[in-house]
């Protein structure tokens, strides 16, 4: 047959429609390997975990009055914890990274509440327990020990 034939522009068609769906696919590879890359490195960020676990005491405070309250990092760098000391005399530790997306949680002496403003989300400012809102776990807790020095982190508990 001629080179211009239909027959042959309909295999030449054919042929390039083969190597624009292979490089389709190729790029439909690369993007979703980027994607994923991308999906975990964002979740290991997201929904780090406060560290748990043994972990070594650190001094956090001289003392914490009552209504008063400590920022501190524990057990990591960046691991962000509050300590407060509520009205009746009782010393309470939490992280602040929300167990739902991982905002920073404030407390709320005025209302009584740990708040999460994201999405707000609410917890018992004594247990962690969440009260209301999106997050399905409570707050993980820092241990506190007062010691004739000062106010010491001593451990976290899930
Ligand atoms: S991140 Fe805290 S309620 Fe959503």
């Amino acid at each position: 047959m001629n080179p211009g034939s239909r027959p042959d522009r309909a295999q030449q068609l054919t042929e390039r429609k083969l190597i624009s769906r292979r490089d389709y696919l190729r790029m439909l590879v690369v993007a979703s390997g980027g994607l994923m890359l991308g999906t975990t490195g964002l979740a290991g960020g997201l929904f780090r975990r406060h560290g748990s676990g043994e972990a070594a005491a650190v001094k956090i405070a001289g003392g914490i009055d009552p209504g008063e309250m400590v920022d501190f990092a524990y057990p990591g760098a960046d691991d962000p914890a509050i300590a407060y000391r509520l009205e009746d005399g009782k010393l309470a530790g939490f992280s602040t990274v929300c167990p739902h997306l991982a905002c920073a949680v404030l407390w709320r002496k005025e209302h009584g509440v740990l708040e999460c403003p994201c999405h707000d989300g609410f917890f018992d400012q004594r247990t962690g327990e969440v009260m209301a809102g999106p997050p399905t776990r409570a707050l993980p807790k820092v241990e506190l020990e007062e010691r004739p020095d000062g106010i010491y982190a001593t451990g976290t508990e899930h």
